[in-house]
């Protein structure tokens, strides 16, 4: 199993954007967490494509892109040219969650569903062959700095375990909350994409993508 650090880039700060990205990679991201919210899935409205489309020319890493947007097949060409990687759309935005997947799929990234604390993982029970991702929210979307949900961790190990029983090795992303507090609590439940927003970039970034970065890699070479 893979194990990566993806910073948030929600929390960086805006007027240098391209200098905060290249820090954290330069001190070990595996890529960059991009939150684009519509003001109607979540109250608030971030960045879209001309942000993305400017950011990709920073760095190769992968892009995360995250979509918190109401009914996103509308916007899933769109995003992949802009430069996604992972492209990851919620399963309360969409009518058709299985023509969404099938569409990202189409498109040739990595395909990514993702579920809010509320949403129960049989969401995923006929749709599990269509992604190569979960986004587990261990906050419910909207903003950067929320308290982590407990409840999230059973959520976790609970799809873990779903895809070990289906001999899969599915990777499980968490976003929402992971901190220098809750970082092993989600990696003990078995999240292997691990999203920080505010823990890295409220402080000194690339210090403390390096720190986590190496957190992350003790645990998954002891394991
Ligand atoms: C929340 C976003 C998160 C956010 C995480 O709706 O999806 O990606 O940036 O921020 P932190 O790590 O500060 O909770
Ligand atoms: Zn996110």
């Amino acid at each position: 199993m893979i194990y990566n650090l993806h910073p948030s880039i929600l929390a960086a700060d805006f007027k240098n954007l391209g200098k905060e990205i290249e820090n954290v990679v330069a001190a070990g991201a595996d890529g960059i967490h991009i939150d684009v919210m519509d003001g109607d899935f979540v109250p608030q409205i971030s960045f879209g494509m001309p942000v993305i489309r400017s950011i990709r020319s920073a760095t190769d890493v992968t892009f995360d892109v995250h979509l918190m947007v109401s009914n996103p097949e509308r916007y899933i060409e769109t995003f992949v040219d802009c430069g996604a990687d992972i492209l990851t759309i919620h399963a309360e935005a969409t009518r058709d969650i299985e023509n969404a997947l099938k569409q990202i799929r189409r498109t040739g990234v990595k395909v990514g569903l993702a579920l809010n604390p509320g949403t129960s993982l049989s969401t995923l029970d006929y749709v599990m062959d269509d992604v190569d991702m979960v986004l587990l929210m261990t906050v419910n979307p909207g903003f950067g700095g929320q308290k982590y949900i407990e409840k999230a961790t059973r959520k976790i190990k609970a799809l873990r375990a779903m895809a070990l029983n289906e001999g899969r090795e599915l990777d499980i992303e968490v976003d929402g909350g992971v901190t220098e507090e809750t970082l092993p609590t989600v990696l003990e439940a078995g999240a292997n994409i691990i999203v920080m927003g505010s823990a890295i970039f409220a402080g000194d970034a690339a210090a403390l993508t390096g720190k986590y970065k190496k957190e992350i890699e003790d645990y998954s070479g002891n394991r």
